[in-house]
């Protein structure tokens, strides 16, 4: 079974927080801020909602493939920060973008959430359950980020990616992946939601924003994606000359950087926007995807890894021939 990209979107929202406004928020520098992450500025919601940036990038990503929303069948969201928790987001894409026939539902695995919702639909594909789907990354992290905590609010920024695919029958199988999670190290990443009040019981149970042990995922990210990556490509039997492009979760520069080194790839096949949008979890493989085909940089026929990684912990590789 083929698993095709016709369409890609993304949304971003119109205000830019740069490294120097940030100076003004906490004892931080520009300097030091790119010199650890790669990270100059992040777009920050200003109005815009997880709906409405999810709602914008699947329109776009529709427009890209020339499909009809009505024909939908299944629309994902992938998202840790929603506004809502009833309904999903997804449905809100649903009903805006006026697919009425499409089943849809969030999924949550943090900032593998997009590969993991890709992943869901090339399952569904080759079951034969449906055979078209809009997966949507999207967050509007800067609510759940503490403004006052230099070592996180640094890294994330806002905005939203989607991808059209269908199934194809037709063509030679196209798409392999290893997706894993990791449950025991999950505390090293966090973010609480609400607490428990009721009648009988009232009790604070965490902190409302992102939290991290920042070094710990750093290792995490550099020597658990390398190594998936190594299985991947080792299952699917793709040797990393075949490999066009690595489109990497965009964390941090200097992960990336590690990445390439334990791959022994050239850093030039790692596409990056982490400079100019910084950490937006699930949108970040969508928008990178979006924004390297809309510059040239990735074409049709080229083979991609695409690798995630985020709170859980999860992670996980795809390779795809486009
Ligand atoms: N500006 C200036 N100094 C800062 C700072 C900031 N924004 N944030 C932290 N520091 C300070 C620390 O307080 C520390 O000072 P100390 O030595 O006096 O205690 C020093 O810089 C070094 O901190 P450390 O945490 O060791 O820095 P680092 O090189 O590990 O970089 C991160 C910190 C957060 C940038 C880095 O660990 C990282 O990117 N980790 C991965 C996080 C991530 O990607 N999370 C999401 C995964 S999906």
């Amino acid at each position: 079974m083929n698993l095709q990209i016709l369409g890609t979107g993304s949304a971003l929202p119109k205000e830019v927080l740069t490294n120097k406004q940030l100076e003004s928020i906490v004892e931080t520098t520009d300097e030091w801020v790119k010199e650890r992450t790669g990270i100059a500025q992040r777009h920050v919601s200003t109005g815009e909602t997880v709906a409405s940036l999810a709602t914008d990038a699947a329109k776009k990503a529709l427009d890209a493939a020339g499909k009809s929303a009505e024909d939908v069948e299944l629309i994902i969201v992938a998202t840790c920060s929603p506004e809502l928790a009833l309904p999903c987001v997804a449905c809100q894409v649903q009903a805006e973008i006026g697919a009425s026939k499409a089943v849809a539902f969030d999924l949550n695995a943090a900032c593998s959430g997009f590969l993991f919702a890709l992943n869901t639909a090339y399952s569904y594909f080759s079951s034969g359950l449906y055979k078209n789907a809009v997966i949507i990354g999207a967050e509007v992290l800067s609510k759940i980020i503490d403004w006052t905590d230099r070592g996180t609010c640094i890294l994330f920024g806002d905005g939203a990616g989607a991808v059209y695919v269908e199934a194809n029958n037709e063509l030679p199988d196209n798409y392999k992946f290893v997706q894993y999670a990791n449950g025991s190290k999950g505390m090293v990443l966090t973010c609480g939601l609400r607490d428990l009040d009721n009648p009988l019981h009232k009790e604070e149970l965490m902190k409302k924003y992102v939290w991290m042990d920042g070094r710990e995922i750093f290792q995490f990210a550099v020597r658990q994606v390398s190594a998936c990556i190594e299985e991947l490509l080792e299952k699917a039997n793709v040797a990393k000359e075949n490999i066009d492009y690595y489109v990497l979760h965009q964390a941090n520069a200097r992960i990336i950087e590690g990445i390439s080194k334990r791959l022994k790839e050239d850093l030039s096949k790692f596409p990056t926007n982490v400079e100019h949008v910084g950490n937006m979890s699930s949108a970040a493989i969508p928008v990178l995807l979006d924004e390297s085909i809309k510059n040239g940089t990735v074409k049709k026929g080229q083979t991609l890894v695409l690798s995630g990684f985020g709170a859980g912990l999860t992670y996980g590789a795809s390779v795809i021939t486009l």
